[in-house]
């Protein structure tokens, strides 16, 4: 039996906001998600997309639930240690690409390799090697803001890329390019979900979320046709 890299178990989330309010937001959600899979979250704006990445990416977690990533449960393992798991798991891409302003896209790609201890010796062909993989190796030297929208997630790209991670969370990643450069965008992140990472997309468009092996719904913090 294939077993699932992400399982979520009845999940909440619930953002306080002040002293005695809560807003509900993810409400007992349930899904296994498999090794390699390709899954695209659609739904309105406000309907807890970004909520759910969030958690599943360790950047946020569960108010209620269960979430084990690869058979571990993340309510067993202490906060302080989510940034380094992040770190060696997880790719993250972005609608806005956040890329550090003042570091050119080499040092950009550099740092996940630096916050996981990759000795020197060993960064610079791994960074190299991404930024190739992306067709970036021309710009390597340039700033962020040196670079069209389609060549900024390229490089966010390869940084996700740069640690192998298991699992690549990419949120919105086609929102502001034109659809010809987001198509390319599509065909990095697929091919890198043909060898084996398991991506997880949040899209608007129908279009964008055609290039996933499924699509789920979600719609004020619940699950559309989804029953674990
Ligand atoms: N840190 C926070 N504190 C309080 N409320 C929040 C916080 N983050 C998000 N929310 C609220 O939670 C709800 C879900 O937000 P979320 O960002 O997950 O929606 P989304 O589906 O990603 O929307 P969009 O498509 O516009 O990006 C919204 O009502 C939002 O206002
Ligand atoms: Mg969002």
């Amino acid at each position: 039996m294939i077993k699932p890299v992400i399982k979520l178990h009845k999940i909440d989330k619930a953002y306080q906001l002040g002293k005695k309010r809560f807003l509900p937001v993810i409400k007992r959600v349930s899904l296994e998600i498999n090794k390699g899979a390709f899954i695209a979250f659609m739904g309105p704006s406000g309907s807890g997309k970004s909520s759910l990445m969030n958690i599943i990416g360790l950047l946020d977690w569960p108010t209620a639930g269960l979430y084990e990533l690869d058979g571990q449960n993340i309510s067993e393992i202490p906060k302080r240690t989510f940034p380094k798991l992040r770190g060696k798991k997880i790719g993250f891409i972005f609608q806005t690409y956040n890329l550090l302003p003042r570091y050119s896209v080499y040092k950009n790609v550099e740092l996940p390799l630096i916050y996981s201890k990759e000795p020197r010796n060993k960064r610079k062909q791994k960074v190299l090697d991404a930024i190739k993989s992306v067709g970036l190796s021309e710009r390597a030297h340039h700033k962020p803001n040196e670079l069209s929208g389609g060549e900024a997630q390229r490089a966010a790209i390869a940084r996700a890329l740069v640690n192998q991670p298991e699992i690549i969370l990419a949120d919105e990643p086609t929102g502001n390019l034109d659809t010809k450069t987001g198509n390319e965008i599509m065909e990095l992140l697929k091919s890198a979900n043909d060898k084996g990472t398991t991506l997880l997309i949040v899209t608007h468009d129908p279009d964008i979320a055609k290039w996933a092996n499924r699509t789920i719904r979600i719609v004020d913090g619940e699950l559309e046709g989804v029953n674990v």
